[in-house]
């Protein structure tokens, strides 16, 4: 039986080599690629902080020192600002949040479950979240707190998921479904990156994850899947087989940054939410769109 604990760990893997963003990413971090002002991994560790998340881990690689210096403080900058009494972009660099951020290297590139496998030590035996970079969430209660909210009645490991189009499935974990109650299903069954026969359903786990620390038994066991990795999903399959995984639909815009087209996504809605870029930027959207579409033709 699980004893429902406080959630109070999380862990964010960003030691992937980033190749889909070369070269913007070869000597620094895919996390740190800003959308609009701010690097894409700030707004994870916003949204943990929002939830309630006490301590964090990033499981970090080669390359990714600019990750470490962003959440560190940066006294010349901050001393520069103030005597030059710029303080709103002052409080730009205070709105950092300033929580307990630890940092360990994933010395292999062997998978998200070895990534995960990496925590360990630092999680010990309580329930913590994963939380992965690519996916960002839009949501009015921040995503992860809606997967603390469901763990509250039913303990257990809970995936945040979403249905995807059909085309999309084998990019994603995908979960065999059986239904709880509204919203809430069991993941009696799961499939990393199925192809579109083997899909059990459209509901695809998108980046939030709290797990049971009993995950970490069974990953030093997993053997390398899909891609030659070990794979998180799998885990989780060998999980759902000895205690409840649930899959929860989460509330929210999900992005996908990892993803050209995601990451324009998310740079243009994000920008159209901001009250001091919005009207300036809508009004330059609609008065070249004609022209934007057309390809620069007039
Ligand atoms: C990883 C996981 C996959 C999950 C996805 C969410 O895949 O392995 O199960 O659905 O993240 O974004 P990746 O996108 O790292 O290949």
């Amino acid at each position: 039986m699980i004893k429902n604990k406080q959630v109070r760990k999380a862990i964010i893997p960003a030691a992937g080599l980033g190749t889909r963003f070369l070269p913007a990413t070869k000597a620094q971090p895919k996390e740190m690629l800003p959308i609009v002002d701010k690097p894409a991994i700030q707004y994870i560790i916003e949204e943990a902080v929002q939830s309630g998340i006490e301590e964090i881990l990033i499981i970090t690689g080669r390359n990714k020192r600019a990750i470490e210096d962003h959440f560190d403080r940066a006294f010349e900058l901050e001393m520069t600002l103030k005597a030059q009494g710029k303080y709103d972009l002052l409080g730009l660099i205070e709105e950092i949040p300033n929580v307990a951020i630890h940092y360990i290297r994933q010395k292999e590139a062997k998978g998200l479950g070895h990534a995960v496998l990496c925590a360990k030590q630092f999680v010990g035996n309580e329930p913590f979240a994963v939380m992965l970079g690519d996916d960002i969430i839009d949501a009015e209660v921040p995503c992860l707190k809606q997967l603390m909210q469901v763990y509250e009645d039913c303990p257990g490991t809970i995936l945040g998921v979403q249905e995807v189009a059909q085309e999309k499935v084998s990019s994603y974990g995908v979960v065999k479904p059986k239904v709880v109650k509204e919203r809430l299903w069991q993941a009696v069954d799961l499939v990393e990156k199925p192809t579109l026969e083997e899909a059990p359903s459209r509901l695809a786990v998108l980046g939030r994850y709290i797990i049971e620390p009993e995950i970490f038994a069974l990953l030093e066991t997993t053997e390398p899947g899909r891609g030659g990795e070990i794979q998180l999903t799998d885990a989780l399959r060998k999980l759902a087989q000895v205690q409840p995984v649930y899959a929860y639909e989460f509330e929210g815009r999900r992005y996908d940054v990892g993803d050209k087209q995601g990451y324009l996504e998310a740079t243009v809605e994000f920008a159209l939410k901001r009250p001091d870029l919005r009207e300036g930027f809508l009004r330059y959207l609609k008065k070249n769109w004609g022209e934007l579409v057309n390809g620069g033709e007039k």
